[in-house]
């Protein structure tokens, strides 16, 4: 790093320690604000915290701007840098997943409380750490540095969207339409998780997703099951074989030609996750459980990081309230996806799982599909030098080297912008496996928050010196 970056940086950090309460009060408004994407109900509340985000970065310097679009805004921010500097993408995203079930959380899920835990403070409520605390981390940076200096040490674009959790088609057609804006030679995203409280992470591999809605039509309506029961198909008993079938023995998923395109992870990378020493038994205690289940004799992290899967995310159909009610249901329905791993194409495994469902159809029943659309899985080459500086950088905040992992996780965006601008991603995340992302009582660490913002002063420092300092 160039000398007068690293005295910068001195600087920086002393003003984001006395901002810290600031930047935790900040990031309890954006918490307050129910941005769910995914729901029409809450349009209006979606705006306001792209409102909110583009005020937030435009009382930091930046031009920023809420770019309408047909589903939610997108906030657009620039910054100017020094010339020959590199120019920096930030993503990220302001909305959040709904919070259902809502008993189940101790404290209302859009009036965030921060409560004691084992790593200290931990601030309680949806989008806490997936993505709204986690955005703040590099926002706060960014505002930290401009205020200090009254400059940033690189040109900075940050981009946050609002249909990462709905999947939403806005960001696509805006990519494409802000090409020129948006061309940068990296993108940093913090959306993803630390290997624990002291030991940072950079993220080089992400499942892709593939998702459909399956509904099988029987009876011409529902039928009293005493009448016809037994003597006509039920398309629920059906719906619910044949999704049985969707595994063998070994949890393998049957789906003819499913695995073809995946790779075993070789000696060198095993060895890698091997090194790791992931604790098993504290993943499976986040989750409430003691023992695993997946794929036969593989590890948790094989099984979340390097192999395909087939879940069914909800099933309906027929009687589903209160009391007996005695019914042959005239339809059943499911929700089902695919993470996707290395080459798998999100096309070929969607025909594929369709002409599965299609060979067991049952006489005199018909499927009706909707797609939800698909991304293929993204690696990012480990050995790159945006990796390089970055590791440095994050070793110097927490003491500890950065380790590479995977996710299991779906972001989008990594996809789209590599294929549609030729961008590489630097993945740096400051969550927990036990944040409870997309569950009630989601939080995030106030530790993890501070040193994120730290870690992105750092990290601003270390890409922003020009790849001819770095060689040497
Ligand atoms: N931040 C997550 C992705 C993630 C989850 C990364 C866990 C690392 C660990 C992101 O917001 C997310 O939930 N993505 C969705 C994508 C989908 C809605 C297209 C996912 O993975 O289900
Ligand atoms: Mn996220
Ligand atoms: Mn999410």
């Amino acid at each position: 790093m160039p000398v007068s970056h690293a005295q910068s940086l001195d600087a920086v950090r002393a003003r984001i320690d006395a901002g810290l309460d600031a930047s935790v009060d900040a990031l309890l408004e954006l918490l307050r604000i129910p941005s769910v994407s995914t729901d029409p109900a809450y349009r209006g509340e979606t705006a306001r915290a792209a409102m909110w985000v583009a005020a937030r970065l435009a009382a930091a310097g930046f031009t920023a701007e809420a770019v309408p679009t047909p589903g939610h805004p997108i906030v657009l921010a620039t910054h100017p840098g020094p010339r020959g500097a590199p120019h920096l993408l930030y993503y990220g995203h302001y909305d959040v997943q709904p919070a259902d079930p809502l008993d189940l959380w101790t404290s209302p899920p859009f009036e965030p409380v921060i409560v004691d835990g084992p790593h200290g403070p931990r601030i309680v409520a949806r989008g806490a750490c997936d993505d709204k605390g986690q955005i703040m981390t590099f926002i706060e940076a960014l505002a930290a540095w401009r205020a200090e200096h009254g400059s940033l040490p690189a040109r900075v674009t940050v981009l946050i969207e609002g249909e990462e959790e709905s999947g939403g088609p806005s960001l696509g057609p805006f990519l494409e339409a802000h090409r020129e804006a948006l061309r940068a030679d990296v993108c940093i995203i913090s959306d993803t998780g630390m290997w624990d409280v002291d030991t940072p992470a950079i993220t080089t591999m992400l499942r892709g997703l593939l998702y459909i809605e399956a509904t099988l039509h029987g009876p011409s309506h529902d039928l009293h099951s005493g009448m016809y029961g037994g003597a006509v198909v039920n398309p629920n008993n059906a719906l619910a074989r044949i999704l049985g079938e969707l595994h063998d023995a070994d949890r393998r998923v049957a789906i003819p030609g499913f695995y073809d395109q995946v790779r075993e992870p070789d000696e060198r990378q095993k060895a890698q996750w091997e090194a790791l020493g992931f604790d098993d038994a504290a993943f499976l205690a986040s989750a409430g459980l003691t023992v695993g289940m997946g794929e036969r004799g593989r590890s948790v992290l094989e099984r979340t990081w390097s192999r395909p899967t087939c879940d069914v995310n909800g099933m309906w159909g027929g009687y589903t309230g209160a009391g007996a009610k005695t019914v042959i249901p005239a339809q059943a329905s499911a929700k089902i996806s695919c993470r996707l791993v290395a080459d798998q194409d999100p096309k070929v495994i969607e025909k594929a799982l369709l002409g599965f469902l299609d060979a067991r159809t049952p006489p005199g029943c018909r499927w009706t599909f909707r797609h939800f659309g698909g991304e293929a899985a993204v690696r990012v080459a480990s050995d790159s030098p945006w990796i390089a500086a970055a590791s440095g950088a994050l070793e110097a905040v927490y003491g500890s080297p950065a380790r590479l992992i995977g996710t299991g996780g779906s972001i989008p965006v990594v996809g789209s912008l590599k294929r549609l601008l030729g961008i590489e991603t630097l993945l740096v995340g400051f969550g927990l496996d036990d944040d409870r992302v997309h569950s009630p009582n989601e939080k995030f660490e106030r530790i993890c928050f501070e040193r994120g913002i730290h870690a992105h002063a750092a990290l601003l420092a270390a890409l922003a010196a020009p790849m001819s300092d770095r060689a040497t």
